[in-house]
């Protein structure tokens, strides 16, 4: 748990337009920035990014967001890793909530990852120069089809033999952080004598960069024959191999292109597919496809085809992956699943037979509901009452892990029809609720909705959220006691960031918050609406102030001029909000 300070701090300090012009070229357009979106494809600008607001929005596709969001948009990451990235880009340390170190400790973890993603990227510098001389790589690299344009965007290199290259890279062998980031090996030996040399010595090298683009390990393929065939980087504070996806970074400018990513086994074939027209397939490195790997794949689009080997260990490795993505098997994304013959990976299987006859593979790859229903059916006689239990036995726990939606149901009529049960029946067994896609929140009765006056203060707030510290007390008590929960929240937020407060930094706290769905669909409005200049909008707000308390004041009334003439209480409080409201009201007062 980041804490919200935190973030709004963070975006108070980003500049949007920075970031987002990293990754997408920015025409100045007024008080905006704007230029061709990168969420859809498009031929005249409609993407906007608003330096005022810290806010992007499409006026084509509709994509909006702060920096954080863009970053979870466009990069594939994960809330708080585009946290610590925007953090890492303007110096901040990101503190976790149950975090027992120090500001200082903080920064100096900062500081280390940052060195070792140095050290990696310069050991990757010096493994590509290295290629350019060794012809055994060279050839080992063209006999298996490989152009030097595809090592050049993989950034593939080559160690050479030798026990201490890396001593010419870093004048500082011995430095821990060499063998942290897993570049070197350091051991002794019985007779206590120190060794220390390189991980990996003639071997081709496959840099694995993470979303970012950020050497973060490698792996190095044996040249010709031997074992292991590939050796890889150790997990580092930088590189999990149950969240990293090799290719990923390469990958996605084709896989938004043609709308589908392709994972495969490995390195080599994410290289070959690239060469062969693939551009857009990713590998796990060498371990079974997690829901962290799903999860940055969904990000990046609605169609997964995962192509495993022939064999049984790709039967295997696909079965993880299709437990890895039930959690995200909501009814706009697609997984599918293709099983080549035994003999063939991805590579091999397109040298063969031609990249035609992969993609009508992957045209026909198994849906995950096939692939589901023929995994639990298999291996049953569901000819036998036992077999068909069986069968469902099997089916329960993925059917929890799916979505409350129309596929679950599609899955639970064709499992119950397998087993001469009814869908009802398939589901009181499964244990799932029995509505299929109910809407999340129960109603909400009792709950007063914002009166257009709510809402105008609302998005000029949203707008503007630094005029808080424009009001003056008596406005401020009117907005505070008005009771409306969504006020409350939105006030609080404005407040605790009041002096570099942006609808960036604020929204994405409102966002999380207890009205989260009503502030996502006002920061909506406020992005599509017009823009008005702060003074109008202080003035707007003034006036909407005066219009909300005239409100509250009218309610107030009602009921006590029932009252006035027997309850002389009644009757001061009367006289009393009388005369505010002719304060406040001139020309409407004198109607009264
Ligand atoms: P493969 O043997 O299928 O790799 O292993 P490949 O990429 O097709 O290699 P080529 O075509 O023989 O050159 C699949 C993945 O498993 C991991 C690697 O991530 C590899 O890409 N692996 C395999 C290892 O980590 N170590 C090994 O010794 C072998
Ligand atoms: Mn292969």
């Amino acid at each position: 748990m980041i804490p919200q300070s935190f973030i709004q701090d963070l975006l108070n300090r980003v500049d949007l337009v920075e970031v987002v012009g990293r990754y997408v070229k920015l025409r100045k357009a007024g008080a905006n920035f704007s230029g061709l979106c990168p969420f859809h494809n498009e031929k005249s600008p409609s993407f906007t990014v608003s330096p005022t607001k810290q806010f992007y929005h499409c006026f084509g596709c509709q994509a909006h967001g702060t920096a954080i969001g863009f970053l979870i948009e466009y990069s594939g990451l994960t809330f708080p890793e585009a946290v610590r990235e925007l953090a890492q880009s303007v110096g901040m340390a990101v503190p976790e909530q149950d975090d027992r170190l120090t500001p200082e400790q903080r920064v100096a973890q900062v500081a280390h990852s940052i060195s070792l993603g140095e050290r990696l990227s310069q050991a990757m510098d010096y493994y590509r120069l290295q290629l350019r001389g060794a012809q055994r790589a060279i050839t080992y690299l063209k006999g298996r089809g490989l152009t030097g344009e595809i090592a050049a965007r993989f950034g593939l290199g080559y160690a050479p033999p030798g026990w201490q290259n890396l001593a010419q890279v870093y004048a500082d062998y011995a430095d821990p952080s060499l063998t942290e980031s897993g570049l070197v090996i350091d051991r002794s030996d019985e007779g206590g004598a120190h060794k220390r040399y390189d991980r990996f010595r003639d071997r081709i090298m496959f840099p694995i960069r993470n979303a970012r683009g950020q050497v973060v390990g490698f792996g190095g393929r044996i040249i010709d024959a031997g074992e292991p065939k590939y050796l890889n980087s150790p997990e580092t504070p930088l590189f999990q191999k149950g969240s990293e996806l090799y290719g990923l970074f390469e990958a996605r400018a084709a896989i938004r292109e043609v709308g589908y990513a392709i994972v495969v086994e490995g390195y080599m074939d994410v290289v070959a597919l690239a060469q062969l027209g693939f551009a857009n397939a990713v590998a796990t490195l060498g371990t079974a496809c997690t829901a962290v790997h799903v999860q940055k794949l969904v990000r990046q689009t609605d169609r997964i085809v995962f192509s495993f080997d022939g064999d049984t260990a790709g039967r295997k490795a696909a079965w993880r992956a299709l437990e890895a993505s039930l959690a995200h098997a909501s009814d706009n994304k697609s997984f599918s699943f293709l099983f080549l013959p035994a003999e063939h990976d991805p590579d091999s299987f397109i040298r063969e037979r031609g990249d035609q006859a992969f993609l009508a593979e992957i045209q026909a790859a198994l849906p995950l509901s096939a692939f589901l229903i023929r995994e639990v059916c298999a291996d049953k006689d569901l000819a036998t009452a036992e077999g068909r239990a069986r069968m469902l036995f099997d089916a329960r726990p993925l059917l929890q892990a799916l979505p409350p939606q129309a596929l679950r149901l599609q899955i639970v009529r064709e499992l119950a029809h397998l087993a001469h049960s009814t869908p009802a029946e398939v589901m009181t067994i499964a244990e799932l609720p029995q509505a299929v896609a109910q809407r999340r929140a129960p109603a909400r009765a009792q709950r007063a909705a914002p009166s257009p006056i709510d809402i105008q203060i609302t998005r000029l707030l949203l707008a503007h959220p630094r005029l808080v510290a424009e009001l003056d007390g008596a406005a401020l008590e009117i907005l505070e006691r008005h009771g409306l929960p969504s006020m409350a929240v939105l006030l609080a937020a404005c407040k605790t960031s009041a002096a570099g407060a942006t609808l960036a930094s604020i929204s994405e706290t409102l966002k999380q918050g207890p009205e989260g769905e009503f502030f996502a669909a006002e920061v909506r409005q406020v992005l599509g609406g017009v823009e008005t200049d702060r003074d109008t909008a202080l003035s707007d707000l003034r006036a909407a102030i005066v219009k909300l308390r005239i409100q509250q004041i009218r309610s107030e009334l009602d009921p006590l001029a029932a009252r006035a003439s027997a309850d002389p209480a009644a009757r001061t409080r009367m006289l009393e909000l009388m005369e505010e409201q002719r304060r406040l009201q001139p020309d409407a007062s004198r109607a009264v």
